[in-house]
């Protein structure tokens, strides 16, 4: 796995943790200076994120600085640029927020988020994210643990996959005007991957709900994969027998398969994947080597044996 401890990292791949603590111990004094005070509700929201115990699968690694990954992110709904969906995002309202369950499971229905988030144990943990464009930043997500979620709502035996949809309002989600991807946006697991103990929902990053710009109130991390997959602003997961077909799948199916385990030995038609810019580091600072399922493999490699990987994108 990519545990390493920060004597195993080179400094150029250590980025900022200082300021991550920083922003912790700047953050926790705010909450106890206003303790008792009528506070706006994103402080109370916040509040609630402060002091989650550390996940056992979270690495001891270097945190990538908050405003590089909350300011470079990939949100088509809203733009295809890295850095506009920091501001096109504001208008996006999180609350209420309902999830529905549909499918082959036992529970189905509209859930509001507030009533799932209160039966499931909200944990930190920093995962290694790799995305298909070639850049990795290493993020302190705070969420939940997806396979346990899932598992609430009593899947079937049918339930051989798991499809998550994003919202669709294209009239604050300007994306989706265009004919960019095919709306809305939809990804998808195996069973056996979503229910892997790595698998996780994130609801905050930082010690603070998520920016609207990183996905929220809600969405994916699934760290051994490219970041296409971790999907933002989930309203909607379905239980399918059958593979679900991608947004990314239905629009550049030779680009993007289904797996999309992190993979330095297979290029991306139009890119090699065998290096990775730190986000945030220096322009002089080397290129790291992708590792195989974005280092997780001791972990997640059971899951594949069997496939061929080259063709299982
Ligand atoms: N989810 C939705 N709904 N729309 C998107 O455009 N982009 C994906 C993924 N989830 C995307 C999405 C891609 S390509 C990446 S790399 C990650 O989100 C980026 O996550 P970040 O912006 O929080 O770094």
């Amino acid at each position: 796995m990519i545990i390493k401890t920060l004597s195993e990292i080179k400094s150029s791949e250590i980025t900022k943790e200082t300021h991550f603590k920083n922003r912790r111990k700047l953050i926790k004094a705010a909450a106890a200076s206003t303790a008792g005070l009528l506070l706006p509700d994103i402080s109370q929201a916040a509040k609630a994120y402060i002091n989650v115990p550390i996940g056992k699968y979270s690495a001891t690694l270097g945190v990538t600085d908050f405003e590089d990954a909350a300011n470079y992110t990939n949100y088509y709904e809203f733009t295809t640029n890295k850095t506009d969906s920091t501001v096109l995002a504001r208008g996006l309202k999180t609350t209420p927020w309902s999830v529905t369950i549909e499918g082959e499971a036992e529970k189905t229905g509209t859930f509001q988020l507030e009533d799932i988030l209160k039966n499931n144990l909200l944990e930190e943990r920093i995962y290694r994210f790799r995305c298909v464009e070639a850049w990795s930043m290493v993020v302190p997500w705070i969420g939940f643990s997806l396979g346990k979620m899932l598992k609430q709502f009593k899947p079937t035996s049918k339930a051989k996959y798991v499809e998550f949809t994003t919202l669709y309002d294209p009239d604050i989600m300007i994306g989706q005007r265009s004919k960019v991807l095919h709306w809305p946006y939809v990804e998808g697991l195996r069973m056996d991957e979503a229910m892997h103990p790595l698998a996780f929902m994130a609801t905050g990053m930082y010690d603070d709900i998520l920016p609207n710009q990183n996905g929220a109130p809600l969405r994916l991390v699934v760290p051994w994969k490219y970041g296409f997959k971790s999907i933002k602003a989930i309203v909607k997961i379905r239980f399918t027998e059958k593979m679900p077909l991608t947004a990314w799948n239905r629009s550049a199916p030779n680009e993007y398969g289904f797996y999309a385990n992190v993979n330095p030995n297979v290029s991306h038609p139009r890119w090699s994947q065998s290096r990775e810019r730190i986000l945030g580091a220096s322009i002089f600072t080397p290129k790291r080597q992708t590792e195989i399922f974005n280092g997780y493999g001791a972990h997640v490699a059971k899951l594949y044996a069997g496939m061929n990987l080259s063709k299982s994108i």
